[in-house]
């Protein structure tokens, strides 16, 4: 019976083949390592964020009246609540986190280079689309600490010359955030992003399958292949099978990442929970201390530390393309940084910089 299935699908889709070619027959470099896991642990852990935020949506009202309470209710009226909003909002900043490093190890391993440098491009955006999901988040449970970071957030564009008010009352729904703010950032999370970030991954995953893994610089024997100006995929016929052998290293990495979410729901559940994320959001009383979260700590601290807010933004617009097109301004032949000391040079000033003004930010 199973056999006659078998065959009657393999005449229609053809699984064999697709098994063949995808997965057994699929080879990755001999000398990949397990950084080059961390694209598909990002993907397991948007997955588990769709799915978290599905059960949320049930119980989850989105109006200014009722959001703050719901979010209550869901910690502690509905079964096993507590566990899907702290999956979900742990999980946020473990995604994050994992989509930071999978970018920090694409640029250490020179991988963004010709012809990869589309790949990067998209890449680059879903950084953008991630922190997005994380801003509009935040706004949802509709507490102290979500009213006024997005209060900060949002006044951001005013210091833009002409088009600056129209910009932030356009986010906001008016002059203060409100109601207006939350439906809008509401349907820009639950619809608007999660189909940008797939439609993005999409380009990023036909990219990566159509050009081939890179190999790593480090321990290669033979040399990158440099493509001129017709098409070849980069295959690696004395590498490793991708199932099950790469397979295997992906899994044991997404169980990491659970087994570090699960860690910190059990033993550290107020990481990112400080006391303002629990009181109901009041527009007429400012909380003392209200910063962003980790993860936008160092643009916020390179902002106050510009006093002109408009060169300020403008330094990290400028930043930010200097990011999004960095394969096409690294041009140089060379994929291994340990052979290259003034990219290395830039790379660890970039990430110690990125550090310092995190714990600035967070101390000042
Ligand atoms: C939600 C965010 C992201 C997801 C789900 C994701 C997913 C993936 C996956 C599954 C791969 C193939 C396997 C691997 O090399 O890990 C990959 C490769 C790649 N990613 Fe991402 N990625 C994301 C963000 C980024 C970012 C922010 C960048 C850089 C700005 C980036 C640049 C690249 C590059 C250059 C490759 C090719 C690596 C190679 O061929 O060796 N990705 N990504």
């Amino acid at each position: 019976m199973v056999r006659k299935i078998k065959d009657w699908l393999e005449v229609r889709i053809g699984l064999a083949e697709i098994i063949r070619t995808q997965l057994t027959g699929y080879m990755v470099p001999g000398n990949i390592n397990l950084f080059y896991t961390l694209g598909f642990v990002a993907l397991a852990a948007f997955f588990s964020q769709v799915a978290t935020g599905f059960f949320l949506l049930i119980y989850y009202l989105p109006h200014s009246e009722y959001a703050f309470r719901s979010v209550q209710d869901i910690m502690s009226r509905v079964p096993y609540g507590w566990l899907f909003r702290m999956m979900h909002a742990v999980g946020s900043n473990l995604m994050v986190a994992t989509v930071v490093l999978h970018m920090l190890s694409v640029s250490y391993m020179g991988s963004y280079k010709k012809p990869r440098e589309l790949t990067w491009v998209a890449g680059a955006f879903m950084l953008f689309v991630t922190l997005t999901f994380c801003l509009s988040g935040y706004l949802l449970p509709w507490s102290q600490l979500s009213y006024w970071a997005t209060t900060i957030v949002t006044s951001i564009p005013a210091a833009i010359p002409y088009a600056g008010d129209m910009i932030a009352g356009t986010l906001r729904g008016g002059e203060m955030v409100s109601g207006a703010t939350l439906n809008r950032f509401f349907a820009i999370h639950v619809i608007l992003l999660p189909l940008l970030l797939i439609f993005l991954f999409g380009i990023h995953l036909f990219l990566v399958r159509r050009i081939g893994v890179s190999s790593p610089p480090f321990g290669r024997t033979a040399p990158r292949w440099r493509p001129g100006t017709s098409f070849r995929h980069e295959d690696h016929p004395d590498g490793h099978p991708f199932y099950p052998y790469f397979v295997q290293r992906e899994m044991m990495m997404v169980f990491l990442y659970f087994a570090a979410m699960f860690f910190i729901i059990a033993f550290l559940p107020t990481l990112f929970s400080p006391d303002d994320a629990n009181t109901p959001a009041d527009p007429f009383r400012t909380p003392a201390h209200i910063k962003p979260e980790w993860y936008f700590l160092p643009f916020y601290q390179l902002l106050k530390l510009i006093p002109n807010k408009l060169l300020g933004i403008g330094i990290q617009a400028l930043l930010a393309a200097l990011f999004i097109f960095w394969p096409f301004i690294d041009t140089r032949e060379e994929d291994n940084i340990l052979k290259r000391p003034r990219l290395l040079a830039l790379f660890a000033a970039v990430v110690v910089s990125w550090v310092i003004l995190t714990v600035w930010g967070r101390y000042s």
